[in-house]
C-alpha cells in the first residue's frame, strides 16, 4: 500500500473522528519514524507489510476511540516533545494560555509552584522560557511525577525539581507564583463521555462542588505558600471564572482578573496576594 492510498483509506475509516485526515496523518507518521512532512513529500511510496499491519492496528484502535496521544505516546505542548500516558491528563493547547500569562507575571529569577503538574507540560514550558527560574511541579499520582521526571530529564531541564504532594501536603518553599489545571468538571458532566477524556483518569478531571472543589483548597492554602505579591493562577471551565474569581475573593486575593482562550471562553482566573 502506498502512503497517499493508505491516507485516503484511514480518513475513509476514521469518520466518526473530527479531524481524521490529521489524526491519519498523526499515526502514519509515527509508525513510520518520521515527521508528517515526509507524507506529503514521498506520497507514492510503499508502506512494508509490518507498517500496513501496524497502521491498520492504529486505526483501528482510534476508531475505537483511543486518543491519538496514547496511541504513539507523545504530545507537543509549547513546542516541547512530551511523552503522555493515560496516568494523566493529555496536554491541551488551551493551557498554553495559562503558560503565556503566568510569563507576564514572572521574573527571570521567579520561585514558581506548578500543582498538579501531570506531564510536567506547564511547568516545563514555563522553565523552558525561564531557565534562571526556580520551578517546583507537585502531583499526587506517583506515576504522573514519574512521567514528568522523564519529561524533564529528556528535555534536561536542571531547574526544575518534581515530586509526589496532596496539594501542599509536602511543599515546604514559598513561591513568587502558583499555577494550577485542577481538576474542575463536574462528576455529571456529559462531556465526561465523549471524545478523549473517556481515557484519561476521573482523578485529573473531575472535582466536587461543581468542580471547583480542588481550586477552593487551593486558593485556602495558597496564602501560606506565596511570597508577598505573589500571583496564584487558574485554568478553569468556561462558565466558572465569576465562581473563582468570588472564591479567591473570599480568600483575601486583590487585581483579580479572568482571562479568556483562543475561542474568548473563560479560561485563566489570577489574583495576587495583597
Ligand atoms: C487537569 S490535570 C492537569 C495536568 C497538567 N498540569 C496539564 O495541564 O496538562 C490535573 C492534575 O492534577 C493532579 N491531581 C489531582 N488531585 C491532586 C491532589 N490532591 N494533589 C496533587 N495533584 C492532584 C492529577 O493527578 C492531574 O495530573
Amino acid at each position: 500500500m502506498r502512503i497517499d492510498d493508505a491516507l485516503i483509506w484511514a480518513e475513509y475509516t476514521l469518520v466518526n473522528s473530527d479531524s481524521a485526515l490529521l489524526d491519519a496523518q498523526v499515526l502514519l507518521a509515527f509508525v513510520l519514524g518520521k515527521e508528517t512532512i515526509y507524507l506529503m513529500t514521498w506520497p507514492e511510496r510503499d508502506l512494508s507489510a509490518q507498517q500496513k499491519l501496524q497502521f491498520e492496528d492504529l486505526i483501528e484502535k482510534r476508531v475505537n476511540g483511543q486518543p491519538v496521544a496514547h496511541l504513539t505516546g507523545e504530545r507537543e505542548f509549547w513546542s516541547l516533545p512530551l511523552k503522555v500516558n493515560n496516568s494523566t491528563l493529555i496536554p491541551r493547547p488551551d493551557t498554553e494560555i495559562l503558560v503565556e500569562i503566568a510569563l507576564t507575571k514572572s521574573t527571570v529569577n521567579a520561585h514558581i509552584l506548578d500543582l498538579g503538574t501531570g506531564t510536567g507540560a506547564i511547568i516545563l514550558a514555563l522553565a523552558s522560557e525561564l531557565p534562571n527560574a526556580v520551578c517546583t511541579g507537585v502531583d499526587f499520582s506517583e506515576e504522573a511525577v514519574q512521567l514528568a521526571i522523564e519529561n524533564r530529564d529528556s528535555l534536561q531541564f536542571n531547574n526544575v525539581s518534581i515530586y509526589q504532594s496532596n496539594w501542599f501536603e509536602n511543599i515546604q518553599d514559598q513561591f513568587d507564583i502558583i499555577v494550577s489545571n485542577p481538576p474542575y468538571i463536574d462528576a455529571n458532566d456529559v462531556h465526561l463521555k465523549q471524545g478523549d477524556v473517556r481515557f484519561e483518569p476521573l482523578s485529573a478531571l473531575v472535582a466536587n462542588e461543581q468542580g471547583l472543589s480542588d481550586i477552593r483548597h487551593i486558593c485556602e492554602q495558597a496564602k501560606h505558600h506565596l511570597k508577598e505579591g505573589g500571583c496564584l493562577l487558574f485554568e478553569h471551565g468556561f462558565e466558572q471564572g465569576a465562581l473563582v474569581q468570588a472564591i479567591l475573593r473570599e480568600n483575601g486575593f486583590i487585581n483579580i482578573k479572568t482571562e479568556q482562550d483562543y475561542a474568548k471562553n473563560d479560561r485563566v482566573t489570577l489574583g495576587h496576594l495583597a
